[in-house]
């Protein structure tokens, strides 16, 4: 791998760093040893050391025992291996929690979790802050300027376990947010609409965080829980980077995210801003044999939370998983396809959990670069191959995207959209955006996932699914960009409420009424499992609503179901653009039909979908990469002109690849 920093696109980490969690003290000293040679056998540049060393630092609330870690990175320095040194204070030591048992987190049913796991923490806490605060400080004043350190990693996934604290100490914490926020309780119960169910309060002490209670908490508070709540987790964040700034200056600071699946109480837009570099992990999950879409959507969101910028993959896994129900193994390929998928969405970074596959602990069924086979093994040679591959394409660092399509995705509309007391249970936020991305990336157009507040003005298509809550300012801009010649699609449950998820009156959906040239006068969910047949040959399930056209045409009614004759999907022509409705789930058939439909209202190209093709360009300035990937069994053949990096061939007008293959095509 280059290791020229003045080359790199996140100074000063590697062009296409490669690496992986190192826990060196799971390990004896020859291991340790050993170590460092499969390390340069592989390539491996960077390693994220520290994350769980917490109790080997610092065994004692007064003892302190850095030698091991000394000698750990010297070695990784001598040998050219970059360290993203962990500030150490993901899980905190037995000490700690046995003489504090106030710190550890509550659920809503008001458990205390006990210590025993990893995590074990109330993010309120002022004894874990300060104590993290403390090791922080520790680990910056005695390796802020050490050479091998490029990057700092605070805690670990911030949030995964403990993201939601109910305990008398976030109540206090949470009190403080909520005086901060609204100034006077007349605002908080105006906000909260507490003059239903006889919920007014006099004083902010009064106030919990949402706990189990007889029926539905007021749904304001829950909101507001969530948005207290990752507020809280990212000042842990921001908490240690203000010391690694002060003591380490010039070392970029990340913590890594877990945009993936279904990780929902982290609002990432708000948090990338703290950010120097943003990094991710991401898992695939193995109920879904089509992971590699969900891993697709994740990775384009990483990008829309990166502000377009490269960000790094800081976990994933080389093969099976140990925490999933049924851990299956990745197939020959897989590895490499899966990371393919995210350096052609922005990663200029693969790393791993972990380097060397534990023999203890909760974890040692997961998979390493090392699995416990040792080097003579499928998964070590394609750890290898894999790093080889990112040497031949590391041309692309620093590149990024120039899509023409956004679909607007909201943490805070993902909440609000999914609380309890709702029409229907089956409206989940994921499904539409995974939807309709699905639709996009088999007819090989690249989207940007990008927060509703993004600059609108560059995409000629742009969806907005699920977006149940919006404010005036951002439903404005989306009118905007449709009157400046934009397409929108709006999917139904959106435009409904207000921030405050006050209903939006007058019919729905009020917030994007008049740009749709609609007016639902009824919501019409439909029964678990029941679907309503479509004028167009498709059919509907999850959702329908009594719909009045107001200047609208309609593209497709229902047959049958509540609501015959009804409008299902509409457009509107507003100035130099238009805009689409659609009011039920469509079946996936009809949902391509729609996509079709949008590209060519929006003018943007499209190919011919082919089962299990990715077609992905990174671009910087006048360089074009185009990634290939094909998940199929099928060779496939795909047109395009230029160099293909992997096996430094030229293309002259049909590249094919095997089935299961890669190919980085550098265009001309
Ligand atoms: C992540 C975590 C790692 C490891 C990994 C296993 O959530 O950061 O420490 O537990 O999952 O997949």
């Amino acid at each position: 791998m280059s290791t020229d920093p003045s080359n790199a696109s996140v100074p000063p980490i590697p062009r296409l760093a490669f690496g992986g969690d190192y826990n060196p003290e799971q390990w004896p000293h020859d291991v340790q040893l050993e170590d460092i040679d499969l390390m340069l056998e592989s390539g491996v540049d960077l390693v994220t050391l520290g994350v769980f060393s917490w109790a080997h630092l610092q065994p004692e609330p007064d003892r302190w025992e850095f030698g091991w870690l000394d000698d750990v990175i010297d070695r990784l320095h001598a040998a050219g291996i970059r360290v993203d040194l962990a500030t150490a204070s993901a899980s905190p030591p037995p000490w700690l929690t046995h003489g504090h048992p106030e710190m550890l987190p509550m659920t809503a049913d008001g458990v205390r979790l006990w210590p025993g796991g990893r995590q074990a923490y109330c993010p309120s806490s002022p004894r874990y802050r300060a104590h993290a605060q403390e090791l922080c400080r520790a680990m910056a004043t005695r390796y802020g300027k050490h050479p091998a350190v490029v990057l700092w990693h605070v805690s670990n996934e911030i949030g995964c376990h403990n993201s939601l604290c109910y305990c008398d100490t976030s109540a206090v914490a949470f009190q403080g947010w909520l005086r901060r926020k609204y100034g006077e309780i007349d605002a908080l119960n105006a906000a909260w609409g507490t003059a239903f169910w006889s919920q007014r309060y006099t004083w902010f002490d009064e106030i919990l965080p949402p706990r189990t209670a007889p029926n539905f908490p007021n749904p304001t508070q829950q909101l507001d829980f969530q948005r207290f709540s990752s507020d809280e987790l990212l000042s842990l964040f921001t908490m240690e980077r203000d010391i690694l700034h002060e003591l380490s200056p010039g070392i970029p600071v990340t913590t890594n995210f877990m945009v993936m699946a279904n990780c929902k109480n982290m609002d990432y837009h708000s948090w990338a801003r703290e950010m120097d570099i943003v990094s991710n992990d991401h898992y695939v999950m193995a109920h879904d044999p089509e992971g590699h879409r969900e891993l697709a959507f994740s990775s384009d969101l990483v990008r829309g939370v990166s502000g377009g910028k490269p960000w790094l993959l800081m976990e994933t896994s080389t093969s099976a998983v140990n925490w999933q129900p049924r851990n299956v193994a990745k197939q020959p390929g897989e590895l490499v396809r899966n990371a393919m998928q995210h350096v052609a969405r922005g990663a200029d970074g693969i790393l791993f959990f972990q380097w060397r596959a534990s023999k203890a602990g909760a974890e040692k069924f997961h998979a390493g670069l090392v699995p416990h086979a040792g080097t003579e093994s499928r998964v070590w040679r394609e750890v290898v191959g894999l790093s080889q591959a990112l040497d031949a394409i590391e041309e692309v660092a620093g590149s990024s995207a120039a899509n023409e399509v956004a679909i607007l995705f909201d943490w805070d509309a993902w909440w609000a959209s999914e609380l309890d007391s709702h029409p229907s249970e089956d409206v989940r936020y994921l499904d539409q955006p995974h939807a309709l991305h699905r639709e996009l990336v088999d007819r090989g157009v690249g989207v940007d996932v990008v927060h509703p507040s993004a600059d609108l003005s560059r995409y000629r298509l742009i969806l907005v699914p699920t977006l149940y809550s919006v404010t005036d300012v951002v439903a404005e801009r989306i009118s905007a960009a449709v009157r400046a010649g934009a397409t929108a699609l709006v999917t139904y449950f959106s435009g409904i409420v207000d921030e405050n998820d006050h209903i939006r009156l007058g019919g729905y959906p009020g917030a994007f009424r008049e740009l749709l040239g609609i007016r639902v006068e009824e919501f019409a969910p439909l029964r678990e499992s029941e679907h309503v047949q479509l004028t167009t040959g498709g059919s509907g399930t999850v959702w329908t609503e009594h719909l009045h056209l107001a200047g609208a045409e309609s593209r497709a009614e229902y047959l049958d179901g509540p609501l015959p004759g009804i409008p299902a999907v509409t457009r509107n022509d507003v100035g130099s653009g238009s805009a689409w409705y659609v009011a039920t789930t469509l079946d996936q058939p009809s949902q391509g039909t729609l996509i079709e439909d949008l590209l060519a209202d929006a003018g943007v190209g499209f190919t011919a979908p082919v089962a299990g093709l990715e077609l992905v360009r990174r671009v910087r300035e006048e360089h074009r990469w185009l990634f290939v990937i094909n998940h199929s069994r099928e060779e496939v053949a795909v047109a395009c002109r230029g160099q293909e990096l992997l096996s430094n061939s030229a293309v002259a007008g049909t590249l094919t690849v095997e089935p299961g293959g890669v190919a980085v095509v550098r265009e001309s």
